[in-house]
């Protein structure tokens, strides 16, 4: 696909299934992803691959830290959230290692990582897969990123749920609409 084009076509996947990316594809989409603008060469970059039966163990694992959260939380719920994770083949976590005091400032540290997001999510699209990049309450929760392998203090930029796009969904839930271009550019006048 032309660069142009990939850039102009993106969009999230909506309905996501198998085939999940190639173990060869996932490594593309690392490779684009260390191509990230990075000050200071930190490396700010972790990514966490979740495939298979894993993926069920995350739904654990993000229900359980939901009722830590609020031991109140309704069943329902629950069942909610244990099922996200198999929304779709697999899933990269993608996380900023923030190095604090560092003469970099932290917010480029984490524009680094969110770089590096955005190239995985690019790279999906180049090689014909769906993407969605998601968050939600997991995202900061400490007991989900160090049972993930992470430090309690990185910061996960999102769950990027990979696979083959599989359809437009449910109307509520079409593609965004694109605002136009230039309503967010000023030219400044000096
Ligand atoms: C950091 C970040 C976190 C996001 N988290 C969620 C999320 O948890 N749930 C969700 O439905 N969309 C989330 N989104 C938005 C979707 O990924 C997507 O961008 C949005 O639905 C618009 O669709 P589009 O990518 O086709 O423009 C997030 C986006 C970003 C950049």
């Amino acid at each position: 696909m032309d660069a142009l084009d990939l850039l102009l076509t993106r969009e999230s996947a909506l309905k996501l299934d198998a085939p999940a990316p190639s173990e060869a594809d996932l490594d593309k989409m690392f490779q684009s992803a260390v191509r990230a603008p990075d000050h200071g060469r930190l490396r700010p970059w972790r990514f966490v691959v979740i495939e298979g039966d894993k993926r069920a163990r995350l739904g654990d694992l993000m229900a359980d830290a939901m009722r830590n959260r609020d031991p109140n939380v309704s069943e329902d719920m629950l069942v909610r959230e244990r099922a996200k994770p198999l929304r779709a083949p697999t899933i990269v976590v993608a996380a900023a290692r923030v190095q604090k005091g560092h003469r970099i400032p932290e917010c480029e540290q984490i524009a680094s990582a969110a770089a590096a997001t955005q190239n995985i999510m690019l790279a999906a699209h180049a090689l014909g897969y769906g993407a969605m990049w998601k968050t939600g309450e997991p995202a900061y929760d400490p007991t989900v990123k160090t049972a993930l392998g992470l430090n309690a203090d990185d910061e996960i930029m999102g769950f990027l749920y990979l696979g083959t796009n599989t359809g437009t969904g449910a109307p509520a839930s079409r593609p965004a609409p694109r605002p136009a271009a230039r309503d967010q550019v000023t030219v400044w006048a000096g």
